[in-house]
């Protein structure tokens, strides 16, 4: 199979934790007889120091000529100081609208070498976690009226969340069919006793159950879902986010698992274009240090393999990778503990595409 990727290498670690995936994707292509022909174009922080703006044009053209979209992570403190619609995240939010992808598929998985790294008591953690997020990505209070304004107490700023009965539809439905493919139940997240937009939510998301009979639906105020996911994460399976809910709760879905240097993430739209990128951020300060983790950008990596490319023996074999890099002991500095062998990103993703190699 022959497949064009954009690659966006980003800010911080984002280009180290590229070059590690990319390394891994070269030995899928070699072990499997496969060619990926990657293009590089700027986005974010490196985009506004080379062009001035965080999603030059020929970016999203760049990303539409493609089979997919791999991402590092954009940002840093050198671009804190810029108007909103100049910031490098606005880049990311822009190119999630750009490419119509309005579901983020973020898995929080315990991984058994790990769990002695979860901050979780040992008799929660020992129950398992692993819950699938699927955040809505291009939608309410990130997407919606914003500004400044002379308010009756001066000036004041203003974000508006809003969501129409259709984008709320068609992320459900999303997460209603891979409900259907793991425990069949979901847990919708919504502020219902508060706000407008969440009462539309929760009766939408209602609608959309009947169609899956099999599946068990169950709503949650967020503010509960952000405690019940520390005293019993187990009893989650799919859980359906509003935009600024996901990206809270995915953080804290990440630390409870001690691996958010592991965890990868998909953003899916109405076509086969998806972008995979690492849930973390760009982690400016161990930028350059060859310390970062690249493993949630290889399992994006994966990710990208099995949802836009329907290559599913490969996706195995680099899962399998890291599962057995792992369990020969090696980790990077943000999950060792003492009795690993602590090595580096770049030597991280040379384990692992040797182990690809190989397999
Ligand atoms: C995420 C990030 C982004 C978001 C930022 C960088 C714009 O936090 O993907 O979770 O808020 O969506
Ligand atoms: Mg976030």
């Amino acid at each position: 199979m022959e497949c064009k990727i954009a690659v966006i290498r980003g800010d911080g670690i984002g280009p180290e934790i590229i070059d590690a995936a990319i390394g891994c994707l070269d030995a899928v292509a070699r072990r499997f007889g496969h060619t990926f022909r990657y293009s590089f174009p700027p986005m974010g922080g490196a985009a506004i120091d080379a062009t001035g703006v965080p999603l030059p044009q020929e970016t999203i053209d760049d990303c539409l000529r493609s089979d997919a979209v791999l991402l590092g992570a954009v940002g840093g403190p050198k671009w804190d100081n810029l108007a909103g619609h100049l910031r490098p995240e606005k880049g990311l939010l822009n190119l999630r609208s750009a490419l119509g992808l309005y579901a983020n598929v973020r898995p929080a998985v315990l991984y058994d070498q790990l769990r002695a790294g979860s901050p979780l008591k040992p008799a929660i953690a020992k129950k398992g976690v692993n819950i699938m997020v699927v955040r809505e990505l291009t939608g309410g209070i990130y997407f919606g009226p914003r500004g400044y304004r002379d308010g009756k107490n001066g000036q004041e700023a203003y974000d508006t969340e809003v969501y129409s009965i259709a984008e709320i539809e068609r992320v459900a439905k999303i997460a209603f069919d891979i409900a259907m493919g793991r425990r069949k139940k979901v847990t919708s997240i919504d502020k219902s006793n508060v706000l407008e937009t969440g009462r539309l939510w929760r009766a939408t998301v209602n609608k959309v159950a009947k169609s899956y009979p099999d599946v068990r639906v169950e709503h949650m105020l967020v503010d509960n879902c952000a405690m019940q996911l520390v005293k019993e994460p187990s009893q989650f399976d799919v859980m359906l986010c509003p935009n600024m809910f996901g990206d809270i709760l995915t953080d804290e879905a990440a630390m409870i698992t001690g691996s958010i240097g592991l965890l990868p993430s998909s953003s899916l739209g109405a076509t086969k274009l998806g972008l995979y990128e690492p849930i973390h951020g760009s982690a400016p300060d161990i930028a350059g240090q060859d310390i970062a983790n690249p493993i949630a950008t290889i399992l994006a990596a994966a990710m990208m393999l099995s949802s836009s490319f329907s290559l599913i023996q490969e996706t195995t074999a680099v899962e399998r990778a890291v599962n057995v890099i792992l369990d020969k002991g090696y980790r990077t500095l943000d999950i060792s503990e003492t009795g690993n062998k602590k090595v580096s990103c770049s030597k991280m993703g040379e384990l692992i595409a040797l182990e690809i190699l190989n397999s």
